[in-house]
């Protein structure tokens, strides 16, 4: 009996995983990401890679997909328990309400920028633990008040840049803890009494 290749390689990778405490199966499994321990960094997706799950595949803390085609991020397309996540440069419209569900209480950073969403996305709703909200480059306009205020509680940073910025986002003076607010390349006139006491890096 001959044993094909592929059959091979599957045998020996099952093979380390029983020898070894930890495995090589990356979570995406395509040439363009590359799995680095706890970290993938990813270029030219046409579309979120199909994500293999299961006790031989990797742990991954940290997601970097950068310049590509993508236009969607759908539910379920995430590993779990993530710590820090950036999409940027894809023309991405629609993130699905339920794609953080799994890193609800781990993700603490997120940085979207270079997409094409028109509005918040409402998976922030989900986020328990986000301290860094980076958002550049990106044609939101308006603020929705319902999902600001939801993420209130624990976020420290803010970076609202380029996203064309209608009006001041009323519901930024909730953010309680905020230590560090970007709003560059918007244009605002008004600036919010409320946040002068804090640090503010705030240019028109
Ligand atoms: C990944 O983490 C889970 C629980 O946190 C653990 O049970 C599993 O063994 C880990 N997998 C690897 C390949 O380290
Ligand atoms: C990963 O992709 C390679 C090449 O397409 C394939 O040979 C291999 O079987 C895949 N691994 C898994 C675990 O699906
Ligand atoms: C995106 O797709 C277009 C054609 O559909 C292609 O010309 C372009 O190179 C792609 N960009 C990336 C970064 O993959
Ligand atoms: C999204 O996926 C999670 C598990 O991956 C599941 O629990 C949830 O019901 C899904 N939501 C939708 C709207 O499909
Ligand atoms: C929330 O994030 C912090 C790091 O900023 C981490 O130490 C903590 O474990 C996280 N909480 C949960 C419930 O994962
Ligand atoms: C807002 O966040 C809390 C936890 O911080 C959560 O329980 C609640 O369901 C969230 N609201 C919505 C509309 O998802
Ligand atoms: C601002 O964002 C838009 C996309 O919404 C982009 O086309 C433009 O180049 C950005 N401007 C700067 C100065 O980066």
């Amino acid at each position: 009996m001959q044993l094909s290749t592929t059959s091979l390689i599957i045998l020996l990778t099952g093979a380390s995983c029983v020898l070894q405490a930890t495995c090589s199966i990356c979570p995406y499994n395509t040439t363009l990401c590359r799995c680095h321990h706890d970290f993938i960094s990813c270029t030219g997706l046409q579309s979120m890679p199909r994500l293999y799950t299961g006790p031989e595949v990797m742990n991954v803390t940290v997601i970097d997909i950068q310049t590509g085609n993508i236009t969607s991020i759908p539910n379920g397309s995430l590993p779990p328990g993530l710590e820090a996540l950036a999409i940027s440069r894809n023309p991405v419209t629609e993130i699905a309400d339920d794609v953080f569900i799994n890193s609800a209480t781990t993700l603490t950073e997120l940085d979207l920028s270079g997409l094409k969403l028109r509005q918040l996305p409402y998976a922030l709703l989900r986020l328990t633990n986000l301290s860094a909200l980076d958002i550049e480059n990106t044609p939101i306009g308006i603020l929705q008040e319902d999902v600001l205020q939801n993420i209130t509680m624990t976020l420290t940073y803010l970076r609202l840049e380029n996203v064309s910025l209608l009006a001041w986002p009323r519901a930024i003076s909730y953010l309680r803890f905020l230590t560090g607010l970007n709003l560059n390349g918007n244009s605002l006139k008004i600036f919010h009494r409320t946040l002068s006491f804090r640090l503010i890096h705030y240019e028109t």
